[in-house]
C-alpha cells in the first residue's frame, strides 16, 4: 500500500527522518518512492492499529495518507486518474465524503478542481458532506505529481500545543518545544517499555515525550531543582521515572543497560554548574558525558544529542554518526542534532 505523509515546514528533512525513524523502530518494511516539498510517500504493508500507533507517535507530520492514484498534476489528467480509480473499495455505501486540496498547494485554480473531482466522486453514489463528512479525499500536488488520497490520520494540532513548557507546573527559560522534542524522541528509535535516559535533562522535556509514548524514563541533572521539577513535570501528566541528582560525566548506572537516549546538552556557562566535584568547563563536560552515554547504550543503541555547536570527530567515541541537522531557534541560536550508534 502507498502511504503519504504530510509533513510540518519547520525544517527541511528533520520530519522525513522522524518517520523513518519510527518506521525503522516498529520494524516495518518499507520502500521511499518520493520525498519532495513536505510530502513523503512510501510503500509498505502496515496493519490499521500499528498504523495508528505510528501516527499517534509522530511530532513533525500534520497528516497520514493512503495513495490512491497518481497523475500529472494537470486538470485532465487529475479528472482521468480520479475517474479511474476504484473508490468503492475504500466507501461504504451511502457514506459520505469532501475533497480537499492543503492550504500550501501553489495550484493555480483549487476550488474549481475541488468542485470537478467532487462532482466525479459524487457520480458514483456518494454524497457531499464538508461538515463531517466520513471520508475525505485530498489531492496532494507537487510540481510532478498529484497524488489523490484518502485520509486515515490527523494529528491533532492542539496536543502539543497544550503541552507548552510554559503551561507546566515547573518551567525554565531554553527547554525545547514539545513537537522538536517528540522528533528528537522518535530519532534515537525508542520503543514501549525500554529504557531511555536523559542525563542533561532539565525540566524534562524529552523525558515527558519518550514516557508518552511508552518509554521507561531515566533522568539525571546536576541541578537538585531541575529534577524535583522534572519530577513534578512528569507527575503532572500522569508519567513516572527514576530521577537522579548527578554528574553527566559520571553516571551510577552499570554499562550496556540503556536502550537509547537523547538528550540537550548545555548551551553556555550560565547553563553549566561550576560546583564542586562537577565539570567546570563544557569542553571538559562534552567528551567525558559523550564517554558516558556510549558506556551506557546497549551495542547497536543510538544517542541523539543536541547541542550548539556542530558534532566533532574528536568526541566520537567509536559511535557511528547516522545523521545531522542544523535546526534554527532564533537568529542567534543553531541547534545541532546528531544522531549517534554504538557499534
Ligand atoms: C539545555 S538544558 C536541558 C533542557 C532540557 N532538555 C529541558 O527540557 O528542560 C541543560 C541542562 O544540563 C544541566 N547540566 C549542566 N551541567 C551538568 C552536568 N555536569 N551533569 C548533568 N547535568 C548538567 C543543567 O542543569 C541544565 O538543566
Amino acid at each position: 500500500m502507498l502511504l503519504a505523509f504530510e509533513l510540518t515546514g519547520e525544517h527541511d528533512t528533520l520530519p522525513k527522518a522522524e518517520v523513518l525513524a519510527c518506521l525503522n523502530a516498529l520494524c516495518i518494511v518499507y520502500d521511499t518512492i518520493m520525498f519532495l516539498k513536505g510530502i513523503l510517500v512510501i510503500d509498505a504493508q502496515i496493519r490499521p492499529e500499528t498504523l495508528a500507533v505510528l501516527a499517534n507517535r509522530l511530532g513533525m507530520t500534520h497528516r497520514i495518507y493512503e495513495v490512491n492514484g497518481m497523475s500529472e498534476p494537470k486538470e485532465d489528467a487529475i479528472l482521468a486518474m480520479v475517474k479511474n480509480t476504484d473508490v468503492y473499495k475504500c466507501m461504504e455505501k451511502g457514506s459520505t465524503f469532501a475533497v480537499r486540496v492543503p492550504k500550501n498547494s501553489s495550484y493555480p485554480e483549487k476550488q474549481a478542481l475541488i468542485a470537478q473531482v467532487g462532482a466525479l466522486i459524487k457520480g458514483k453514489g456518494y454524497n457531499v458532506n464538508l461538515s463531517d463528512p466520513s471520508n475525505t479525499f485530498v489531492l496532494l500536488l507537487t510540481e510532478q505529481t498529484c497524488f489523490f488520497c484518502l485520509l486515515l490520520h490527523s494529528t491533532d494540532k492542539k496536543r502539543y500545543g497544550a503541552r507548552k513548557p510554559q503551561f507546566r507546573p515547573f518551567f525554565s527559560p531554553g527547554v525545547i518545544l514539545p513537537k522538536v522534542a517528540r522528533a528528537l524522541v522518535n530519532l534515537s528509535g525508542i520503543n514501549e517499555n525500554e529504557l531511555f535516559l536523559d542525563p542533561f535533562c532539565g525540566t524534562g522535556g524529552l523525558l515527558l515525550e519518550a514516557g508518552m509514548i511508552g518509554a521507561l524514563v531515566v533522568g539525571l541533572d546536576v541541578q537538585e531543582q531541575m529534577v524535583r521539577g522534572t519530577a513534578e513535570n512528569l507527575n503532572f501528566y500522569g508519567l513516572t521515572g527514576a530521577l537522579i541528582v548527578g554528574d553527566a560525566a559520571k553516571i551510577a548506572l552499570r554499562d550496556n543497560c540503556i536502550d537509547a537516549i537523547a538528550t540537550d546538552m548545555p548551551y553556555g556557562r550560565s547553563s553549566l554548574i561550576a560546583q564542586a566535584g562537577f565539570r567546570p568547563s563544557l569542553e571538559r563536560l562534552f567528551p567525558d558525558a559523550l564517554a558516558e552515554i556510549h558506556r551506557l547504550l546497549k551495542p547497536g543503541g543510538k544517542a541523539v544529542v543536541v547541542s550548539n555547536f556542530p558534532y566533532s570527530r574528536s568526541l566520537r567515541h567509536s559511535f557511528r554518526v547516522l545523521e545531522t541537522y542544523v535546526y534554527r531557534v532564533h537568529k542567534s541560536l543553531n541547534r545541532y542534532i546528531t544522531v549517534l550508534k554504538k557499534v
